[in-house]
């Protein structure tokens, strides 16, 4: 009898599904609003993998109808000149989101430009407003990478209530604001990180395991519970015995598909659906303005 294989939480499907519904939504508003939802992303310098993730973003936006607002600057571009670029798209009618595609080069101060960001314009969710709000409960916007991955645990029908959910990272980007969603939901939540104590006896305790740190392979089958729920929101890209570059994430995959019931592919899992949330993020501003 063939061993039990977990069932893959496909992002991919699920993004293009949203992608649909958003493409609708936008028809439906178009006529009231008078105009296309409209997105800015600004990107600074000549990182590779930054401005693949900003062409594809911006190839969704066309897709599903978003106007895209996108500029590129050169790396020694100055704090106060972006400064200023965020203000005028703030003022700007027809942006509904603004986001600076992270890493910046090391002379920018990446939080205070965030800061400068209309927190109602913030597509990406990490404004301290948003996050602040998602601490309360209130309504806004959320955080795109946590929201997505917790979108897809909806999709499959995946009960958190009362469930042991670990989270392997502490980040403003993914791990704690994972962690606070998870909460939301009534999960019992524990976060891990670099300073704790035997990993694996922690992640073996998961009945959701959520892995956003940033170390291929970290998660191995031995560190997951039998039937556990398992997450790999990490990207490393890694360059193999040919030496060409491929994208593996932070849970063994091979090892893992043996114990866990679901799990998220790397490509294809949790990618997309940053992008998604992003892009509803978007049309959600553009939304309040009907
Ligand atoms: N799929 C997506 O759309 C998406 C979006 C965003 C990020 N990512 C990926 O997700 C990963 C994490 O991103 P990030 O921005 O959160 O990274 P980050 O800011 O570097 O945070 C990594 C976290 O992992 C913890 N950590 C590091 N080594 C560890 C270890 N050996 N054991 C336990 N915890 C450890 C760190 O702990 P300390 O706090 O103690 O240092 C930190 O909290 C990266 O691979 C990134 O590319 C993917």
């Amino acid at each position: 009898m063939d061993a039990k294989i977990a069932q893959l939480l496909d992002g991919k499907t699920l993004a293009e599904k949203i992608h649909s519904e958003l493409q609708q939504r936008i028809q439906e508003l178009h006529p009231k609003i008078g105009r296309a939802p409209g997105l800015a992303v600004l990107m600074v310098g000549d990182n590779p993998a930054s401005a693949a993730y900003v062409r594809n973003k911006e190839r969704v936006c066309q897709k599903v109808g978003i106007a895209s607002f996108g500029q590129h600057f050169p790396s020694e571009t100055t704090q106060a000149e972006l400064e200023q670029v965020i203000q005028s798209l703030n003022q700007d009618d027809r942006v509904d989101g603004i986001l600076v595609q992270l890493p910046l080069p090391d002379h920018l101060d990446a939080i205070a430009l965030l800061h400068q960001i209309d927190p109602n314009k913030d597509a990406d969710g990490l404004h301290s407003v948003n996050l602040g709000r998602l601490v309360r409960g209130e309504r806004g916007l959320r955080s795109c990478t946590p929201a997505g991955v917790m979108r897809l645990l909806e999709e499959y029908e995946i009960n958190l209530k009362g469930k042991q959910a670990v989270v392997v990272g502490r980040s403003i980007l993914v791990g704690k604001p994972m962690a606070l969603m998870l909460l939301e939901a009534d999960a019992t939540v524990t976060i891990a990180h670099s300073r704790s104590h035997d990993l694996a006896a922690i992640t073996r305790n998961a009945d959701i395991l959520i892995a956003a740190v940033g170390r291929p392979n970290l998660i191995t089958g031995d560190m997951v519970k039998p039937g556990a729920i398992v997450v790999d929101v990490g990207m490393n890209r890694i360059t193999d015995d040919a030496g060409n570059f491929r994208l593996v994430g932070d849970v063994n995959f091979d090892e893992v598909k043996s114990v866990a019931e679901f799990l998220t592919p790397v490509p294809g899992g949790v990618g997309p659906m940053t992008v998604a949330i992003l892009l509803q993020n978007t049309v959600w501003s553009y939304s309040q303005k009907s």
